[in-house]
């Protein structure tokens, strides 16, 4: 396995691999969902390429940019026995030389809401640096992850949009045992705010049920899944209770607020243990089996502009 640290060296090891070429973007400390990527683009792929980048564009200021969890060894231990070819690790001055000026915007409704709403900019940083990504690596297939549901949608967006030459497939959340979704981020979580974690996906669940009974609506649906997140806080006690950013069902394409359920329903949360900010998400009537890969094109993201596409 190559770990390139410059963008000349990333192109040199690139240049003769097998394709297609898998790509799996990622700011590092790996976890069984970011390795799903790496299993799932080799699958499909003729060789794997990943990035590790934790990309401070895309970090607020007063966000974790420099708590945000590293192991570089450990993380290239685990790509270089998944098989991975070349690994894309940056220093920041590589991406963003003095006098970097380059901005790239998703803009409309979708980045407008829920994340975007939340964290001005961030999608802009997200935006930007899979862009650079993009250039440099220059896959035929891009993975993610259906855990930044909206994060998916955006950079389908920005695919399509632009026409940049790759496919981009959404893969399905990596859970631990107990149902949290795995993250990077789990790491902050105290011994009581980690046992009070799995509360999320427990109101998720909940309500994809009461999704399921006649005539529920995304109102509904929303409100059962705060009373369930409510009633476990109560017997969490204040330091393992969560506090709801937001909880909505939407349109997993336009991310805007759905009026009634369909095949398109997705229930989006964030909520705060302490100061650790977990996103969820889930699939209120599953279309297609919840375990296959949303892959980007006519069906998934149909053309034309967020607003007119219901
Ligand atoms: P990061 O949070 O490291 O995630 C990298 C990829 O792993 C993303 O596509 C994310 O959705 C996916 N992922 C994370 N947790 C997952 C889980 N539990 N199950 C399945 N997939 C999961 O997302 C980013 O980095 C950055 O924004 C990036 C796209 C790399 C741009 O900087």
């Amino acid at each position: 396995m190559i770990v390139a640290r410059t963008v000349a060296e990333a192109r040199g090891a690139l240049r003769s691999l097998p394709r297609p070429l898998g790509f799996v973007p990622t700011m590092g400390a790996l976890h069984a969902g970011h390795l799903s990527l790496v299993d799932a683009a080799r699958d499909r792929c003729g060789s794997v390429a990943a990035s590790i980048f934790v990309n401070p564009t895309q970090f607020g200021p007063g966000e974790d940019l420099e708590r945000y969890p590293r192991d570089e060894a450990g993380d290239l231990a685990a790509l270089e026995a998944r098989g991975v070819a070349v690994v894309f690790a940056p220093a920041a001055a590589e991406m963003y030389p003095d006098g970097f000026a380059v901005t790239v915007s998703v803009g409309g409704p979708l980045t407008a809401v829920l994340e975007g709403e939340r964290r001005p900019g961030h999608f802009d940083g997200v935006a930007l640096v899979v862009t650079k990504l993009l250039n440099v690596v220059r896959p035929d297939v891009l993975f993610l992850g259906r855990k930044d549901a909206q994060q998916l949608a955006v950079l389908s967006k920005l695919v399509r949009d632009l026409d940049l030459p790759v496919e981009v497939v959404g893969l399905p959340i990596v859970r631990e045992p107990d149902g949290l979704a795995m993250s990077s981020r789990n790491a902050y979580l105290s011994v009581e705010q980690r046992a009070a974690a799995p509360n999320l996906h427990g109101a998720l669940q909940a309500a994809r049920t009461a999704a399921a009974t006649a005539g529920a609506t995304p109102a509904g649906v929303a409100r059962e899944a705060a009373r369930v997140l409510a009633d476990a806080a109560t017997s969490a006690g204040p330091e393992a209770s969560f506090v709801v950013d937001y909880l909505e069902v939407v349109d997993e394409v336009t991310f805007q607020r759905e009026t009634e359920l369909g095949p398109r329903s997705l229930l989006v949360a964030a909520a705060r243990l302490g100061s650790t900010r977990l996103i969820d998400n889930m699939k209120l009537r599953e279309s297609s089996p919840a375990d296959a890969p949303l892959t980007t094109g006519a069906s998934a993201y149909p053309a034309g502009d967020a607003t007119t596409r219901k």
